[in-house]
């Protein structure tokens, strides 16, 4: 197959390159800055425009850019910035594949399309719940209405687990100090996946002609903030005693902080379970020794 992946040189993107290169399968990637490999081709999602051949052949478009959205207070500004920066690209990627009769597009979402969700158990037919975030994800999943005929997948991901990148390897050598703990009173869902799970799902999806709309990208035993915190700790060897207030998290990061660390989504990867994919992490302590 060849699959072009836009946000190709994140976290997810770049561990997905690698497998699909071992796999034996043709990797691209767009890049925004200037092409210096083979395989890379620029792009310039503002203004729309993309190297001439980039979709050339090409059967599968995999989208997994968009600004990070942590650390930092969420300002309009950020706020503008952090949409533009997923609805833009995404217009511009579903138009050229519908163009170029690309048969799949799979594109980035995220759990927190559901809001903050409590303790109900969430599938993908669970509606848009609210906050910024679930805002965010609905207009960014709406972007991929242009790609005409191809089977359009819309991953939701949870927190995916890996010491190179994400909120998890940001927060790791916090909890390496022993400065690790629990955000607000932890009771909150950690819907949380291993990269390879990620990575794993996202070939999943490629492959199954039956799989399209949304797709929780999440493992199949989401836990809550207090037990996540108590599993790092116990994973890295190293008491995980605090309690940071969801006051101060809320003063200190404003709607980001609410968001981002005191809404919990307790989302079940329904989908990849029906479709049959097979996790190699189904429990948080396995993803956690794996990262
Ligand atoms: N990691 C998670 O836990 C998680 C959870 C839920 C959802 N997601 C979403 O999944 C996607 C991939 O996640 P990730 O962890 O791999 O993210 P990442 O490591 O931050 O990488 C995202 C990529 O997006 C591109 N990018 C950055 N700023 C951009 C901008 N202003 N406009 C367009 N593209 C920009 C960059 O690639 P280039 O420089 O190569 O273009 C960057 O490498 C993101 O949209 C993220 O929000 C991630």
């Amino acid at each position: 197959m060849r699959v072009l992946i836009a946000g190709a040189s994140g976290l997810i993107g770049s561990a997905l390159g690698e497998r699909l290169g071992r796999e034996g399968h043709e990797v691209r990637r767009l890049v925004r800055r200037e092409a210096r490999e083979g395989g890379e081709f620029r792009w310039d999602p503002p203004s729309g425009t993309i190297a001439s051949g980039a979709f050339e052949g090409v059967d599968a478009v995999v989208n997994l850019g968009g600004q990070r959205l942590f650390p930092g207070r969420w300002s309009a500004m950020r706020k503008q910035q952090l949409t533009d920066s997923r609805v833009e690209p995404t217009e511009v990627l579903a138009e050229a594949v519908a163009e170029h009769g690309v048969g799949v597009l799979v594109n980035a979402s995220a759990v927190g399309y559901y809001g903050n969700t409590g303790t109900s158990t969430v599938d993908e037919s669970a509606p848009r719940g609210g906050g910024f975030l679930a805002e965010l994800c609905e207009v960014w999943e709406a972007a991929t209405a242009g790609a005409g005929d191809a089977r359009v997948v819309k991953i939701r991901t949870g927190l995916v687990l890996s010491a190179k990148g994400g909120l998890y390897g940001t927060l790791r050598p916090l909890f390496a100090l022993c400065l690790g703990g629990r955000l607000g009173n932890g009771s909150q869902y950690m819907p949380w996946i291993a990269l390879e799970d990620e990575v794993g799902a996202i070939v999943h999806v490629l492959a199954h002609d039956e799989v399209s709309g949304p797709v929780n990208l999440t493992g199949p035993e989401p836990v809550t903030n207090a037990e996540f915190t108590r599993a790092v700790g116990r994973a890295l060897h190293r008491p995980a005693p605090w309690r940071v207030p969801g006051i101060a998290l809320k003063a200190v990061l404003g709607q980001a902080g609410e968001e981002m660390a005191l809404f919990g989504q307790r989302a079940v990867p329904a989908v990849l379970e029906r479709t049959g994919y097979a996790f190699r992490h189904r429990t948080l302590g396995s993803a956690l020794a794996a990262a």
